[in-house]
């Protein structure tokens, strides 16, 4: 079974807009798990504008799942994230402006720049992912950089589901056949939502791990977040 770790950036979000802590998002990481979550995720941007680099000892101490930190790997994040050591790290080549992620690495270009940091947060027992688009050339690379899992960028495969899901799922498909041949673990995320998930899942082998924050978020908004927690885990089988 694909675990869901629920990405609560969109809960920060709402916080941060009033100033106080509420919606407090360490009772939200609480539900979740409550209600079946097996991982929250949270993306600190510099602009801390979703959730901030405070949130990672916050969580950290409450969080029994897995506790995954995503973003780039500027100095500050590395600190952050050396420092509190969540259970897995993804890095993300997002820009400080980015609205969100929206291209996964280029392990060939970045090869030296990866390959250090990702020593550095196995070295520090935190397991690693990079964030990938399916180009078989890139998971190759991924494997050079010495990662313990990729998490394909899943955002092309949303946007064109409804038009073209299997042509969309295709490069998926073999590139985790060609991470699984390699040894990679992985993950998925972005855009993915209860309409498009099953068929991601039924047709890409042996993903681990999928990160579901926007969509989850405003299901929730409809139908309540334990009831939404329990579809998307339903999703998942
Ligand atoms: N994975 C990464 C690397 C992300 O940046 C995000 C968004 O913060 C997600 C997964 C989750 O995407 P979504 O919010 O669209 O579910």
């Amino acid at each position: 079974m694909t675990r869901l770790s629920v990405n609560i950036n969109k809960v920060a979000l709402i916080r941060n807009s009033r100033g106080a802590n509420f919606p407090d998002l360490v009772q939200v990481a609480k539900d979740c798990e409550s209600f079946g979550a097996q991982g929250i995720t949270i993306h600190p941007r510099p602009d801390q504008r979703h959730a901030r680099y405070a949130d990672v000892p916050a969580l950290k101490k409450i969080v029994k799942t897995e506790f995954n930190v995503e973003g780039n790997p500027i100095p500050t994040f590395l600190e952050l994230v050396m420092k509190h050591r969540p259970d897995q790290c993804t890095l993300v080549p997002d820009s400080p402006d980015a609205l969100t992620s929206d291209a996964g690495w280029d392990t060939i270009k970045h090869k030296a720049f990866l390959t250090d940091v990702i020593a550095q947060l196995k070295e520090a027992g935190i397991r690693t992912s990079i964030f990938i688009d399916p180009v078989e050339k890139m998971i190759e690379g991924a494997k050079l950089v010495g990662t313990d899992r990729i998490e394909f960028y899943t955002g092309p495969y949303a946007h064109d589901f409804r038009r073209a899901r299997k042509k969309a799922v295709t490069p998926f498909i073999k590139c985790a056949k060609l991470a699984t041949k390699l040894d990679i673990g992985i993950n998925a995320g972005h855009d993915l939502n209860l309409d498009n998930l099953p068929y991601f899942l039924k047709q890409v082998e042996n993903v681990k791990e999928v990160s579901i924050g926007h969509a989850l978020i405003t299901d929730a908004l409809y139908y309540g977040l334990k009831k939404t927690v329990k579809s998307y885990l339903k999703a998942c089988k």
